[in-house]
């Protein structure tokens, strides 16, 4: 149990301080530069942020998920979409990076408030754990899309790091449901909702 608590003391510190990385190469790659304006940068770059402060919570809630499952062949299902969320992590960083700005300084906060959600999730049994995981993944798609709506029209590579990651959640809700997620009462789906506009509205911003 020691073992595992380093362990995962080890992903947190990693999560929210260095530097994740891809297998897949970043959507972005062979898309070029757009020559944005000083608003449209800045836009961009506070959208970017929040994405990157949600896969933040995403690398918090799969860990979660990770210590709290009780059945090993849900913990193996996961890993795969566990990997991805640290390519999102690495892509949105990197996204950052260019278009000149610096991760959200909220971004200990969310992780501590997330894994602290996940293992709570966890603590009620696999299929409540599920239906956390396939709802946050419900949700984070809905909010891509929207970005894909009010990012600048010629900034590509935002859009095509975000529209691979829409994907991604999409099909990371799936597999939740799949393996059993069990359905998520209205109000809950409601104080999840409220709690992401928070996220947004700070890491837009700082
Ligand atoms: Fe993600
Ligand atoms: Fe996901």
């Amino acid at each position: 149990m020691l073992d595992t608590l380093i362990v995962e003391f080890d992903k947190g510190l990693r999560t929210v301080f260095a530097s994740a990385s891809s297998l897949r190469p970043h959507p972005d790659q062979d898309v070029a530069e757009a020559g944005l304006s000083d608003a449209e940068r800045r836009h961009a770059l506070g959208l970017m942020r929040v994405n990157h402060c949600g896969e933040v919570c995403a690398q918090a809630l799969y860990q979660g998920q990770a210590l709290t499952a009780r059945d090993p062949a849900t913990r193996d299902s996961l890993k795969q979409a566990a990997w991805e969320e640290t390519e999102h992590l690495a892509w949105t960083e990197r996204r950052i990076a260019d278009l000149g700005g610096r991760k959200s300084v909220l971004n200990p906060v969310w992780y501590v408030g997330s894994l602290a959600m996940g293992v709570a999730a966890g603590a009620l049994g696999d299929r409540w754990n599920l239906a956390f995981l396939e709802e946050t993944e419900i949700q984070v798609a809905a909010h891509l899309d929207e970005h894909l709506q009010t990012l600048p029209a010629d900034d590509a590579k935002s859009r095509a790091v975000v529209a691979q990651m829409r994907d991604d959640e999409a099909r990371h809700a799936e597999t939740a449901h799949n393996l059993g997620a069990a359905p998520m009462p209205a109000p809950v789906k409601t104080l999840m909702h409220l709690t992401s506009q928070l996220l947004k509205k700070s890491s837009y911003h700082i």
